[in-house]
């Protein structure tokens, strides 16, 4: 069924350079899709903020979207977005740090219009960074509490996940080892060359990781773990869901990830021999966020896509299309499955926000530097 539904995707994906939605890459549409008609100022006398919204962002045609949540999720909600309004998207998934580093390189000149899932941290980095463009939703008043949202609006956060691990239960069992309980599990000697995790400099994730191992143990003592957590680290992975994608067949024998991508391995692509795992010492979470980028050619479009990601229109898409993140506003349908696989998104430790904000790029330097000249290749990216 999910195979269908993923060749009926992409059959939709290539109908898509005819019809306007589609990635980046792709050529644009030569015809603007079918708009509904943006609603005339002398038929109302007053016109609603979302209406006038709707139509300015109508007469933009077009919005860019950089989407770090998982490409199938993204794909739908680019073509619901264009299906409601009629405006011509395009987008294109690129991890959360890597999104960062472009709009960095950009500098104020953005190829891309909004940036759409992927983890906070990177978020406030590009925000002090004056990157993200401030903006006061309307539908924020949906949002489940202010920790889902920028105090001055520069992003407003779509989902929660949890971090985690996940482990072939096969692969341990043939080798004879018992399933690691906790993080300090994952430094032992017999899970030598059997853990991936993402990169440091692409991920999201990997930084997120950076940012729990030095609340949990510390600064020094954090960055000796993610010393001594190298050394059972086979691969790191572009993208924080890499991990997950290789514990079913069990390349990846033992995943850290965000536990939201092994129900999808388990559920959508059938791996029953994927386990997922808390760590029992307690672990940290996402908030998965969505912003405007500043200076960016579509801003009344980029205005109206927070709108539409701030309503049940498009977070109620992701459990369809394969993403089991806890979702973060008042009138959206939650994943019922995340909760029959044991995750609870109250049960995390109080992640600081503020100091992750404030140091991830030192810290990040500080791993690399700790890890020394043998770890270069192993971070390599194009
Ligand atoms: O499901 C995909 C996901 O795990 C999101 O929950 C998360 O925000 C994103 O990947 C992070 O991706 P990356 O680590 O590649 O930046």
């Amino acid at each position: 069924m999910k195979k269908l539904l993923a060749i009926v995707l992409s059959l939709v994906m290539v109908l898509g350079l005819f019809a306007g939605c589609g990635a980046k890459e792709e050529a644009p549409a030569t015809e603007a899709p079918a708009a509904p008609a943006a609603p005339a100022e002398t038929e109302a006398a007053e016109v609603s903020y979302m209406d006038q919204l709707i139509a300015d962002a109508q007469a933009e045609g077009t919005l860019v979207v950089y989407g770090s949540c998982e490409e199938e999720y993204l794909a739908v909600a680019c073509e619901k977005f264009q299906e409601l309004y009629g405006i011509e998207v395009q987008y294109q998934r690129l991890s959360t740090g890597e999104v960062q580093s472009k709009v960095e390189e950009e500098a104020g000149n953005p190829s891309g219009d909004v940036w759409f899932g992927g983890t906070t941290d990177p978020y406030n980095v590009c925000a002090a960074e004056g990157l993200l463009e401030a903006y006061e939703a309307e539908n924020a008043s949906h949002l489940l509490g202010q920790a889902y949202r920028d105090a001055d609006g520069y992003w407003y956060g779509i989902y929660k996940g949890i971090l985690g691990f996940m482990v072939n239960v096969d692969e341990l069992e043939r080798m004879g080892l018992e399933k690691p309980a906790d993080w300090a599990d994952l430094t032992k000697p017999e899970y030598q060359g059997l853990i991936w995790l993402s990169n440091y400099n692409t991920s999201g994730t990997a930084k997120l990781v950076i940012n729990t191992m030095i609340q949990k143990y510390g600064h020094d003592e954090g960055i000796q773990y993610l010393v001594d957590l190298d050394k059972n680290i086979h691969v790191y992975t572009k993208s924080g869901s890499g991990p997950s994608k290789n514990v079913g067949t069990g390349e990846c024998v033992i995943g850290i990830g965000f536990l939201h991508d092994g129900i999808t391995q388990i559920v959508d692509n059938g791996y029953g021999n994927v386990e997922l795992i808390i760590p029992s010492s307690g672990t940290s979470y996402e908030i998965g966020a969505t912003a405007i980028f500043k200076g960016c050619e579509h801003p009344n479009a980029a205005k109206l896509w927070i709108e539409f990601a701030l309503s049940p229109d498009c977070v109620n898409l992701a459990q369809d299309n394969g993403s089991y993140q806890f979702l973060v506003i008042d009138n959206a349908t939650q994943p019922a499955i995340a909760t029959e696989f044991g995750l609870d998104p109250e049960n995390v430790m109080d992640y600081d926000f503020e100091d992750a904000k404030n140091n991830i790029t030192t810290y990040v330097e500080e791993v690399f530097t700790a890890l020394g000249d043998s770890a270069d290749d192993r971070f390599k990216t194009e």
